[in-house]
Order: C-alpha cells, then structure tokens, then sequence
C-alpha cells in the first residue's frame, strides 16, 4: 500500500491508473469504512482512500479538537483490507493559503435542513473538501456510507451541480450487534452510555413497524416519550421525511418512500442514524 502525504506523492501514484474507486474518510475507521474499501475491490478498482480530518465541516470547534485520531490503526486496517493508495494530506495541502474560500457551493434546503439547521456551515464544509478530493484523486466511482444520509444526498447533488463524471455510491450501514450503527464517534462513549444509545436503533425500528397503523404525528410523539425516559441521551430530532427533498411527511401513501432520520446526544457526544420506512 502507497502512502501519498501531499499532491505531488498523489499523482505519482496514481499516474496510469485508470478505475479509481475512493474512500474520503476523516479516520478512526471502523468496519463500516472497511465495507466501502471491499466495494471498491470486489468491483475491481484501483481503491484510494483518504485520511483528512477537515476543519471546515465542524461548526463546533470543541468536537473537532476531540475527534479521535488513530492513524497507524487504520493504515494497518486499510492495508489488512487491500487498499492500494492512502492519501494522507496536512491542512496546507487540502486549503493553500488563500484558498479556503473556495468551492462553498449552495446546496439549497438540502444544506439547511435536519442536520444542516443543527450544524450550521456543516455541509458546506463536506461539499468543499470533498470537491477538492474529487479535484485530486478523479475518482470514477466514490464510495460512502448511507448512515451519513443526508451528506450522501449533497455529496450526489455536487456532483450533478458540477457534472463531476463520478459515480456515487451509497453503501448501507454497519451496525453494531445490538443495533447501534458504526460511528468514529462510538468509541467515545462511556458504559452507560454506549448501553442506551441502542435506542436510536430501537426508534428507527418502531416507526418502521408503526408507519401505516399510526399518524406519524403519533409516531413522533411516542419517540419523544421513549427519550424522555432515557437517563443518557437527548433528543435533538427525530421526524418521518421524503427522502428526495428532506421535508417531514404527514401521512402514509403507498406511492411514496418514507425515511427516518434521529440525531441524539449522549453527554457531549452526538449519534446520528436513519432507515428507510418504506
Ligand atoms: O463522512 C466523512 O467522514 C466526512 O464527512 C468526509 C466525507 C470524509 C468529508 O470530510
């Protein structure tokens, strides 16, 4: 496995290669990051990951500071896993000076809603390192999990609105054997914590079952009522939405498809998850 600390490095690995498949990961990997990697291998392609914690995305500045750093870990995990190339860039490689204004695209009510209002600036921060990558790597197919959901939606519409000739690929979640989906963010929880936070999950499942017995204004009701009960975490949104646009669905219709979306606290510590209902 190459290791490419800046872009000279970088293209000297990937000169000639052809089918680029890539992984963008901020690190502390876990088996979800793994899957992606074994995608882009079982479809044959010359599989590049990338390890770059990006400043831009954090807009609170204390979650940045604790985001957890491994990095001899994972190269160990990329290489057990086949990755070919690791693209291991410091800041001044990804925004040169007098660069860090570039490629803040507008990504309309995607970037506002949901996990947008929570975390202003967020995913400008993602649509701008991921272009720079993109721009670096020339991936034709990039990889990324579903559990990120809605950053998996504006990682699509950069692409459409920049007719980047890359295809996304949205891999579905890992999760834990109780349920808890895979996140750089679990290894931060404490005992009890790590106990409750499996009631994501559960919400997630709930509504699946409830959707087509209940109001999803019920449905939401109850899920505020199971938090309530919850010594460890806090709710900070759960809703039923149409996927297409991220705006909260009021009742069940056949023709449509419904997805769950949940972002809760445990401590300081923020989970996200979601399902697809139906
Ligand atoms: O999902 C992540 O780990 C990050 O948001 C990404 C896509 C690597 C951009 O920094």
């Amino acid at each position: 496995m190459k290791i490419a600390k800046n872009r000279e490095e970088l293209s000297i690995c990937l000169n000639s290669k052809t089918q680029i498949g890539f992984i963008p990961t901020m690190g502390a990997l876990h088996d979800g990051h793994l899957s992606l990697v074994n995608e882009s291998k079982v479809r044959g392609l010359t599989t590049v990951a990338s390890i770059f914690v990006n400043p831009t995305q954090f807009n609170d500045p204390k979650d940045f500071e604790k985001y957890p750093i491994d990095t001899e870990a994972d190269l160990e995990k990329l290489q057990s896993a086949g990755c070919e190339v690791v693209f291991l860039p410091n800041r001044q490689e990804i925004y040169p000076v007098g660069s860090e204004d570039l490629y803040l695209h507008d990504f309309g009510d995607l970037e506002t809603r949901f996990e947008g209002a929570f975390r202003p600036g967020h995913f400008k921060g993602v649509g701008q390192v991921v272009h720079i990558l993109f721009d670096l790597v020339k991936p034709n197919t990039a990889f990324f999990g579903q559990k990120d959901f809605q950053q998996l939606q504006v990682i699509k519409r950069l692409v459409q609105q920049e007719n980047m000739p890359i295809e996304i690929v949205g891999m579905p979640t890992i999760r834990e054997s109780d349920g808890l989906a895979m996140s750089s963010r679990n290894r931060r929880l404490n005992e009890s914590q790590r106990f409750e936070s499996t009631l994501l999950h559960k919400v997630l499942t709930y509504s699946k079952t409830r959707l087509k017995q209940q109001s999803f204004n019920d449905i939401r009701l109850e899920v505020q009522k199971m938090f309530t009960d919850s010594a460890e975490l806090e709710l900070e949104y759960f809703d039923i939405i149409y996927p297409d646009q991220f705006i909260p669905a009021d009742r069940f219709r056949e023709d449509k498809t419904y997805h769950a979306v949940i972002s809760a606290y445990a401590g300081e510590i923020r989970l996200i998850d979601n399902m697809q209902l139906a």
